[in-house]
């Protein structure tokens, strides 16, 4: 897999799995095995199968170099799936944690990490990030993660959901600038011009909901012709715009095969009009929450 160096010099691979098993609690055991029990119990095979297709994925990764993983104390289960499936060959996952709002709120900064390495069973991992720039606290939590940093709990750090004035504000009061920025990004809203100052601020994009989670909108756009020439899905011409745009992009699914195909875009290039035209796509039609305008208490 290639990676991309990042502006302290770690690198990171160019496309990343996220996992998200948000209906289970992270720390209530029990709770869980209830949970089960009724999926049992109301024949939801399929949905259990699609909660637990992470660990099928996770073995998928394992059989590549490197990959990248990216979960938060926020996914549910995410992060003690992700500890179980990778504890024998850690050197072969970039893995990307992150601190929960919650945690900002109550202020437990350096806690949230070690409970998410006693989770991952790790010493450290590849990237931390701040899950959200939560109003009057995400710079004093930022400062909190540069501390992180130095005592070599986390190797690289960096932030989610920040806006060019967010950035700016981190720029302003803190010493380290981050080493990403995770965005929601995908034709349908390409944030031009928050890539434009990453870019210029050597701050890495990394694309969240990358694939507009294949929104219906898609298939009526230049997408289905230029994957048609390439012989390829519009989820992999997605994935690889991302590539060529410059972004990482974090991609999520229930389903091996299509997690196998989403990664075989390695064997094509896109031209500079395709590009172009797939930029063009843009509405600036955002499917998640608003970082200047939502309830944190919520996320
Ligand atoms: N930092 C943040 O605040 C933040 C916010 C949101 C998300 N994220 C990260 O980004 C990751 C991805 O985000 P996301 O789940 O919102 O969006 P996404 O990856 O764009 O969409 C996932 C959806 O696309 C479908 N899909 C994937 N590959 C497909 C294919 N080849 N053909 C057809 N459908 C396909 C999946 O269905 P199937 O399962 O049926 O394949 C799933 O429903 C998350 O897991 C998380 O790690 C971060």
């Amino acid at each position: 897999m290639d990676t991309i160096k990042l502006n302290d010099n770690n690198k990171i691979p160019v496309i990343c799995y996220g996992s998200n098993i948000i209906s289970y609690n992270r720390d209530n055991f029990f709770k869980n095995i209830i949970l089960v029990i009724k999926k049992i119990l109301l024949l939801k095979f399929n949905e259990l199968k699609k909660d637990f297709s992470i660990c099928k994925i996770i073995d998928e990764m394992g059989k590549n170099d490197y990959s990248a993983i990216d979960t938060s104390r926020a996914y549910g289960i995410s992060e003690n799936i992700i500890g179980h499936k990778i504890r024998k060959k850690r050197e072969k996952y970039f893995i990307i944690t992150k601190i929960s709002n919650y945690d900002q709120y109550n202020g437990n900064i350096e806690w949230s990490l070690k409970d998410s390495l006693v989770k991952l069973k790790v010493n450290s991992v590849d990237l931390l990030l701040l899950h959200w720039p939560v109003p009057e606290k995400f710079i004093e939590t930022w400062k909190e993660m540069e501390k992180l940093k130095g005592k070599g709990l986390c190797k690289s750090i960096g932030v989610c959901n920040c806006n060019v004035h967010h950035l700016e504000e981190i720029k302003k009061n803190c010493s380290v600038i981050p080493a990403v920025n995770q965005i929601e990004c995908h034709p349908l809203f390409t944030q031009k011009e928050l890539r434009d100052y990453c870019q210029k601020n050597s701050i890495q994009v990394l694309a969240y909901t990358s694939t507009a989670r294949m929104d219906t909108r898609l298939y009526k756009t230049c997408l289905v012709d230029i994957a048609k020439k390439y012989n390829k899905t519009i989820t992999q011409v997605i994935l690889r715009w991302h590539i060529q745009i410059g972004n990482v992009p974090i991609f999520n699914t229930t389903n091996v095969k299509r997690y196998k195909s989403n990664i075989d875009i390695f064997d094509f290039k896109l031209t500079s009009e395709e590009i172009e035209k797939i930029n063009n796509i843009n509405i600036n039609s955002r499917l998640r929450y608003d970082p200047d305008n939502c309830d944190f208490t919520k996320l």
